[in-house]
């Protein structure tokens, strides 16, 4: 069998750690499989997907095309309409669907297996015939009102979709209607990269903060810039900790996506934290090619989102490396933990409740232990990889007799 996968970016973000993970983990249920990426820029993901001896390659997008968002439109319906057409339209877009419709026939795969909106509707548009086209979800549609748009439009044309949590599948059926099958698979992790035991990085060294005097608490939010992802609530809310015991806290993350508008500009938060007069005390690290080192040198990784997160990776990276975590409520969240059990929960973007649950942890270590040691062992029941081949690869066998 064999699959072509597309992906937008070539960056790492969320989705194409997960989109590693399943072919990592395919790889491993069956040797025989061919898996090729083509991805729309070229970047770490490419060589991560080669050293699991997948054939990667670069598609450039076109600006017109890598800068596509639904920033701007603001859901008012005839701008959409409208950026939908002249999107698709644009003689650029036009040229890249005629492109990658030749690497594909090239390629002759027996099914296409997409993994972001922009190549869902690409890969609908630019698949052989009789190929499926299998849509991976990882983020909710009805939030972005252009993506939804053209993913209904196209959803007649995809064979069936997978989504990263049964709350995103039903956003999926409800945006593109009951005619698309739609298959809830949890993320999983790499559990020997993510484990409690392992190297731990200096934060202080790389936030630029004078090594503490005496030992301190490490709190930690660890995310893109996305700016749904809750940098300004951390900040408020490490502000009203008592200080009692001391505590650190630190930005991990840089910004990562091309699209315009969606990413907080760290400059803006590094202002913030002053204007909270909280220079010093938190640093922020800039992007980590180490997130489970990066998350070992914390006490306390938080999670806060601002809107439902889809599924949130990170929480169960964290979970895995057996750190006491504190995620937000709702979305996808809600289905990988066990609040109160193995990680601590506060409601989506209030100040007060996240500053509550982190000034907990600080003061009761006993608390994080036994977070720490139940999140690592849910960990290894929920995530495992070997689980991601065991339910996808009976989707794709499916999808083929389907097609044949
Ligand atoms: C997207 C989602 C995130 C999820 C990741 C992997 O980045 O926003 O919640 O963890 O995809 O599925």
């Amino acid at each position: 069998m064999k699959i072509v996968y597309l992906n937008p970016s070539g960056q790492m973000g969320g989705a194409e750690r997960s989109l590693l993970d399943f072919m990592a983990s395919l790889r491993a249920a069956d040797p025989r499989l061919t898996l090729q990426l083509i991805a729309g820029a070229d970047g770490a993901l490419l060589d991560q997907a080669r050293e699991l001896g997948v054939e990667a390659r670069a598609l450039p997008y076109p600006r017109r095309l890598a800068r596509l968002g639904d920033a701007g439109a603001g859901g008012q319906p005839r701008l959409l309409s409208t950026l939908t057409r002249a999107s698709l339209n644009a003689p650029s877009v036009a040229l890249y669907i005629m492109r990658l419709r030749r690497a594909l026939a090239a390629a002759a795969p027996d099914l296409i297996h997409t993994n972001g909106f922009k190549m869902h509707v690409l890969g609908v548009r630019a698949a052989p015939r009789n190929v499926p086209v299998l849509w991976h979800v990882h983020d909710y549609i009805s939030s972005r009102p252009l993506m939804a748009r053209l993913m209904r439009m196209h959803a007649g044309r995809c064979a069936a979709a997978v989504a990263n949590s049964r709350s995103v599948a039903d956003d999926v059926r409800a945006a593109c209607g009951s005619g698309l099958k739609v298959y809830p698979i949890h993320n999983a992790v790499d559990l020997e990269r993510f484990s409690p035991e392992g190297s731990a990085l200096d934060l202080d060294r790389l936030a630029g903060l004078v090594p503490p005097a005496h030992p301190v608490v490490r709190i930690g939010l660890v995310a893109t810039m996305a700016q749904w992802k809750g940098h300004e609530v951390f900040l408020r809310a490490f502000k009203l900790l008592s200080g009692d015991p001391p505590v650190r806290g630190y930005l991990i993350g840089g910004p990562l996506y091309e699209t315009a508008g969606s990413q907080s500009d760290p400059e803006d938060l590094r202002r913030l934290a002053a204007r909270l007069g909280l220079t010093g005390c938190v640093g922020f690290t800039g992007f980590v090619d180490e997130p489970a080192a990066a998350m070992r040198a914390l006490d306390v990784v938080v999670h806060a989102s601002t809107q439902p997160e889809p599924f949130g990776l990170v929480i169960a990276e964290a979970m895995a490396c057996g750190r006491a975590v504190v995620v937000s409520s709702g979305g996808g969240t809600a289905e990988i933990v066990t609040p109160g059990d193995d990680a601590l929960v506060h409601e989506a973007g209030s100040v007060t409740e996240l500053a509550a649950r982190m000034d907990q942890l600080a003061r009761n270590p006993t608390l994080r232990a036994a977070l720490g040691a139940r999140a690592a062992q849910s960990a290894r029941r929920r995530f495992a990889r070997a689980r991601l081949a065991d339910q996808l690869m009976p989707i794709y066998r499916a999808l083929l007799t389907e097609a044949a």
